[in-house]
């Protein structure tokens, strides 16, 4: 759906999902990330750049974990994550949308969660690549978390910990020959909607992730 359809549905508050691709398990259990592959980091930062084409096909799940685990994974037995958050609050949530559906990913156990059994896929922007490509990841801070940080300064911590995020997606993408791009121009009351959030929830930004189209 191009950008202009999208503006306007949005603006009337009628930017659906399509229905799911195939059957969504209510809980996929991601293999362990492979932490010895990709590329040394100098070569994956030489590569980062924003692609906006993406071919029709879906991610292996180990490509899926690997990508899951480097953007918001544990990597500490103490359960510090791959990303920084201020006084470690962890408040950003990574939401995945897949064509079959859309999942929470929850970083203690390496899985996801079924939110909603729809390809909410173009609801999480109003680029026309954001339909097609493999998956697109939703960042979303949970207020509830926050209550130590001072309201003023609570929205651009979260934000900072999103970037964070992004940047480590980013480099898993350029180490992994994938096209990314982190995107702000979404419509965030038709993701809350979707996805089913409460108020304490904010969405901050998305990212678009999936094979470069050849
Ligand atoms: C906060 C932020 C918001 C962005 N929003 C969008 C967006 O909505 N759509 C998009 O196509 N690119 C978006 N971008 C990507 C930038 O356009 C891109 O990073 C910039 O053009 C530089 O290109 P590069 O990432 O390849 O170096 C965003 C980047 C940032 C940091």
């Amino acid at each position: 759906m191009n950008a202009l359809t999208k503006l306007a549905l949005g603006a009337m508050g009628r930017l659906y999902p399509r229905p799911a691709q195939g059957n969504a398990a209510p809980q996929i259990a991601l293999p362990a990330p492979d932490k010895s592959g990709g590329l040394p980091l100098m070569q994956a930062i030489a590569r980062r750049r924003s692609d906006r084409e993406f071919a029709r096909q879906e991610l292996p799940l180990p490509m899926l974990s690997g990508l899951l685990w480097a953007g918001a994974g544990v990597n500490r037995a103490d359960g510090g994550r791959t990303m920084p958050s201020a006084i470690n609050a962890q408040e950003i949530d990574v939401y995945v949308a897949l064509p079959s559906g859309a999942y929470l990913y929850d970083p203690a156990a390496h899985s996801l969660k079924l939110i909603a059994g729809s390809d909410i896929r173009r609801v999480t922007g109003y680029q026309d690549f954001v339909d097609e490509a493999a998956l697109d990841l939703v960042f979303v801070a949970d207020h509830g978390r926050m209550k130590l940080i001072p309201a003023g300064q609570r929205e651009r911590f979260a934000f900072t910990a999103a970037g964070a995020i992004s940047q480590n997606i980013y480099l898993f993408a350029a180490s992994n020959g994938l096209a990314t791009v982190i995107r702000a121009w979404i419509d965030r009351d038709a993701i809350a909607k979707t996805l089913g959030l409460d108020h304490d929830q904010q969405v901050l930004l998305s990212q678009t992730v999936g094979f470069p189209k050849t």
